[in-house]
């Protein structure tokens, strides 16, 4: 029987290992990159391209484990910079004091900077097929950037307080975050080489769940244990965000997030998807 919470446990400490031996050492710049990325976080983004590579047929996981640890980097540049006074004026992030309050902001912002660009190192140094490869940075620079996370982190900004409808809360979400998520599983696929049917299949995954994980991440914001979740909840509230729970009320926001999670896994197949499947229910019964 297939125990996701070991699997998690196992994946999310082979990606720590990985992440600890390749982030630069020594000097104020790189203690502050490791003080926010390593010793914490659920790794998903990493797990989400093991898994897509072995559920299109990879098997030699330590060759892409460095893209693994790459998506982590992103991750954390990306929550480093969210974290910002001038961003959502946050003091917890897993569990310990948020990267600019530790470092002050100079620090944090070059910190972030740091890992953006490391990752991208990290991904150039894989030992695959350079089409492989090229294929997988092409999809991941186009997801975190100006038309993807990077945008999505904008209008999140600029739609603070307005009032918005469903779609544009949804193209918000999408990009915020589903498009990161989406592409965790793209790269993976790519760099498995796999079939265009199945990058098409796990892509759909990758934005539905992404989708849901950001709804539930909306609630657990309004409902969730600060002490699990290692960062403050009610951040949203105090900002004056628009998030699922607000435009729709908990419940109907927690159906929107339950059937988006049917529709990621529907476009899988069953057999091959048990780790994904896994993942996909766990979203919405986290609580960390
Ligand atoms: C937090 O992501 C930021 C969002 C996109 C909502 P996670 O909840 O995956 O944070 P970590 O990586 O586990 O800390
Ligand atoms: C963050 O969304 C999306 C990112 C790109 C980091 P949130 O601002 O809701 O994430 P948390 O709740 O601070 O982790
Ligand atoms: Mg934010
Ligand atoms: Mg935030
Ligand atoms: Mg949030």
């Amino acid at each position: 029987m297939f125990n996701l919470e070991a699997y998690l446990k196992e994946r999310a400490s082979l990606v720590e290992g990985a992440l600890e031996k390749l982030l630069p050492k020594g000097g104020k710049l790189a203690e502050s990159m490791r003080y926010t990325t390593l010793g914490g976080g659920k790794r998903l983004r990493a797990i989400l391209l093991l898994a897509s590579a072995e559920y299109s047929g990879w098997t030699d996981l330590d060759s892409i484990l460095p893209a693994a640890a790459a998506l982590e980097c992103i991750q954390a540049y990306s929550l480093i910079h969210d974290d910002l006074p001038c961003m959502d004026d946050d003091e917890l992030r897993r569990g310990k004091p948020t990267n600019h309050l530790v470092f002050g902001e100079a620090i944090a912002l070059l910190a972030g900077d740091g890992l953006l660009t490391f990752a991208f190192e990290l991904f150039s140094k894989l030992k695959l097929p350079a089409g492989n490869v090229l294929a997988a940075v092409r999809d991941l620079a186009e997801a975190i950037g100006p038309s993807g996370m990077v945008e999505g982190q904008a209008l999140d900004l600029e739609w603070t307080g307005k009032r918005l409808t469903l779609e544009q809360l949804e193209q918000l979400h999408l990009r915020k975050t589903a498009a990161l998520l989406c592409a965790s599983l793209r790269c993976g696929a790519h760099l498995a080489g796999a079939q265009e049917a199945d990058i098409t299949a796990l892509a759909t995954y990758g934005q539905k769940f992404g989708l849901a994980f950001q709804i539930v991440d909306d609630l657990l914001d309004e409902v969730g244990d600060p002490e699990k979740l290692g960062k403050a909840t009610g951040s949203d509230a105090r900002l004056g965000k628009v998030t699922y729970p607000v435009l729709l009320g908990a419940e109907k926001a927690r159906k929107l997030a339950a059937r988006a999670i049917e529709e990621a896994k529907a476009a899988l197949e069953p057999e091959r998807g048990t780790a994904l499947f896994g993942i996909a229910d766990y979203v919405l019964s986290r609580q960390s």
